[in-house]
């Protein structure tokens, strides 16, 4: 079948095309229905079908000969460590692990939160929450303890699984010092937290509350598969949305488990028994599907790498790695390939390596520039793919299928719709915009498996956030256009996150926390374009009239306000103060017109601004920080 075909099969018969891909998955009971739209838009995969996620992942490949097949290799060059498990040790480990979660009391359906560094322990943690049919929670290290606190209190879990520390590059991130404020700070208190201490940094144990997971596994037994329904949730993830309230995407175990495996074959063309490597953080969407589930559930092997692209020790890292550990599949981050062309344009690097059993490089999670994208395709001299999709689809919406047929690759474009995705460009009044012109990009439900079933306690978001703007469809926040080839662009955002470094954060959430500091009296931030990670946050603060301080006094500490609120993730470096923010009549501030003056590309003057001459001040106060040109 060719990729036409395909797409075609799985949108005139959909039950029949995830009925085949299922059959991959091991089901303790098959489904009643492939697809029920009784309830829609909330839409269930696979219901009356029960299986357990750990048990595909794991248990199964031992039954199947793999037990003695590499499952996941730790490379940390930031420890200087490495550490290889079979499929028959993880499992194990996994099993003991879910029962010293059992011991402290969890059970199916309570849910566990995860902050921990990018360790095997984490990818264990996950799967032996899978195991028990508990629903993890993990949240990304970047983030500080107040957004660590605003999480445990909507997830409300039962027990937080946590580290002594992180490491960044050289530095220590004491991670259960974090989760401590964070605790200390939230209403909803955990039972029990299971630490792991890591040699670098030892913890104080909080009495009658921690407990060491060395310990608690010594004293634990293994435990076995809970059977879970199809519909039951895997995990909550939360993402940025306009507000500083993020966003619980939740996660179904069957739809889930059958996109991934058919994601991991047809689009990334990955096989049992290759050796895929994603390298993100298992904070984010990336690193559960891909470094987590997807290799698992195929029977491949994945690498957790805890570094960075450069500096650890320099921009061969990605190139060690691939020889090393005989990488087929790599997937990372456009900017981390510009990270490494700003430390090593020609790529002497490389020369060091032997990237033989390399086939691909995959590229996700921000727009690819195509310089980068011809950069290593140059490099390489292999297939560089981009492909789009977001945290809460779970899965790539487009994408060249290689497992299906490559496709000709157009730099900046991701390719076309993966089957099971219906996606259209629409325009404010919900038509359809003809071929080439820009609009609001939407998925027609119902959308492939895999992808969000609701938000965490809070259906009336998920209808307000996603489908409420055009009936029948998804919102993806995204907008762009499709060309006569069917291929998709994606151009920009039409909410207030931003990407930082293939990070998605909320412009709205900065100004809340700008907005706290007591000598500002209104703000705005905007995302302004950066040559390495793509967008940096700037913001613009007027300060109250009162205030007599020196602007050099304040902006250090609105700096410092938003990485203490929301976390070094946030990359907030820059801040100016104004004496006003440009606005239309009705109050609406011009955050699009500021952006453009930042990044000196052309704008309209907006014809219902209130006072066009502000416009010059942000000007000359942009350029104080280098943006806005230079004339
Ligand atoms: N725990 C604690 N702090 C963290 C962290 C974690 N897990 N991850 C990042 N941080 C900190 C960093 O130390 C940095 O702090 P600093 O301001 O004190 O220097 C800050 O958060 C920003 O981190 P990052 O965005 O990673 O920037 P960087 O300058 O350290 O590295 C890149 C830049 C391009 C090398 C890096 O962003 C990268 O490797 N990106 C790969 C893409 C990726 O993983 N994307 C995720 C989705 S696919
Ligand atoms: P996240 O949910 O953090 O994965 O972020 C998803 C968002 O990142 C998408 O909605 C897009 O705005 C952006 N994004 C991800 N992949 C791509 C891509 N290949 N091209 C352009 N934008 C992308």
């Amino acid at each position: 079948m060719n990729f036409q075909q395909s797409y075609d099969q799985a949108m005139t018969h959909p039950h029949s095309f995830w009925a085949n891909a299922a059959e991959d998955i091991d089901w303790g009971r098959t489904w009643d229905k492939v697809l029920d739209e009784t309830n829609a838009p909330f839409y269930q995969w696979f219901t009356g079908g029960e299986l357990n996620t750990c048990y595909n992942a794991l248990d199964r490949h031992i039954e199947n000969g793999r037990a003695n097949q590499t499952a996941l290799i730790y490379d940390s060059p930031v420890t200087a460590s490495k550490q290889s498990f079979t499929y028959l040790e993880l499992r194990d480990r996994v099993a003991v692990l879910a029962g010293a979660l059992r011991k402290m009391g969890v059970n199916k359906g309570d849910r566990v939160v995860i902050y921990m560094p990018m360790i095997p322990e984490t990818a264990m943690a996950m799967l032996a929450c899978a195991r028990i049919g508990a629903i993890h929670s993990v949240v990304f290290g970047g983030f500080a303890a107040d957004q660590l606190a605003i999480r445990i209190d909507d997830a409300k879990p039962k027990v937080i699984l946590s580290a002594s520390c992180g490491i960044e590059v050289a530095r220590e991130i004491p991670y259960k010092d974090l989760l401590d404020a964070a605790i200390d700070q939230a209403t909803y208190k955990p039972s029990h937290c299971l630490i792991y201490q890591r040699p670098q940094v030892k913890s104080q144990m909080t009495a009658d509350r921690d407990i060491d997971w060395e310990q608690a596994c010594a004293e634990a037994q293994a435990t076995d598969c809970v059977m879970m329904a199809s519909s039951d949730p895997l995990y909550i993830l939360y993402t940025s949305g306009t507000t500083g309230n993020p966003k619980g995407v939740v996660r179904d175990n069957g739809g889930h488990a059958v996109a991934m495996l058919w994601s991991m074959r047809n689009v990334y063309n990955v096989q049992p028994g290759d050796i895929f490597w994603a390298a993100s953080d298992v904070g984010w969407v990336v690193g559960h599907s891909y470094i987590v589930y997807a290799p698992l559930l195929n029977g491949s092997t994945t690498i957790l790498y805890e570094g960075k692209p450069v500096g650890t020790p320099d921009p061969g890292a990605f190139w060690r790695v691939i020889e090393e550990h005989k990488v087929n599949v790599l997937f990372t981050a456009p900017t981390a390939f510009r990270a490494i062309k700003k430390e090593d344009p020609h790529g002497n690097y490389l020369k060091q390596y032997d990237l033989s059993h390399f086939r691909t490089l995959f590229l996700a999670g921000e727009r690819c520039d195509p310089d980068t994208l011809k950069w290593a395709e140059d490099l390489l001299n292999v297939p560089v793919i981009d492909h789009w999709w977001q945290t809460e689809t779970g899965w790539a919406i487009a994408a060249n299928c290689l497992g299906i047929e490559q496709l000709p690759i157009k730099p900046g474009s991701p390719a076309k719709a993966v089957p099971g995705f219906d996606v259209q460009v629409l325009d404010d009044m919900g038509g359809k915009v003809a071929e080439g012109n820009i609009g609001n990009i939407v998925i027609k439900l119902p959308m492939a498996p895999g992808c969000l079933t609701t938000l965490w306690n809070n259906e009336q978001g998920f209808i307000e956030a996603y489908l409420k703007r055009y009936d029948g469809y998804y919102l993806t926040g995204d907008a762009g256009y499709i060309d006569d080839d069917d291929y998709l662009w994606i151009m920009s955002r039409i909410d207030d996150v931003i990407n930082v470094a293939g990070h998605r954060l909320s412009t709205g959430a900065f100004e809340e926390v700008l907005s706290s500091h007591p000598d500002v009296a209104e703000c705005a931030v905007i995302g302004v374009a950066d040559k390495l990670k793509g967008e940096l946050p700037l913001g613009l603060a007027v300060l109250k009239s009162d205030v007599t301080r020196n602007h050099s006094e304040i902006i250090p500490e609105l700096i410092a306000l938003v990485r203490k609120k929301i976390g070094p993730v946030a990359a907030f470096k820059q801040a100016v103060i104004i004496q006003r923010l440009p606005k239309t009549r009705s109050g609406k501030i011009l955050r699009g017109t500021m952006r453009s003056i930042a990044d000196n590309t052309s704008y309209k003057m907006p014809a219902t601004i209130d006072d066009p001459v502000i416009l010059d001040e942000i000007k000359l106060a942009l350029k104080t920080l280098g943006y806005a040109g230079t004339s």
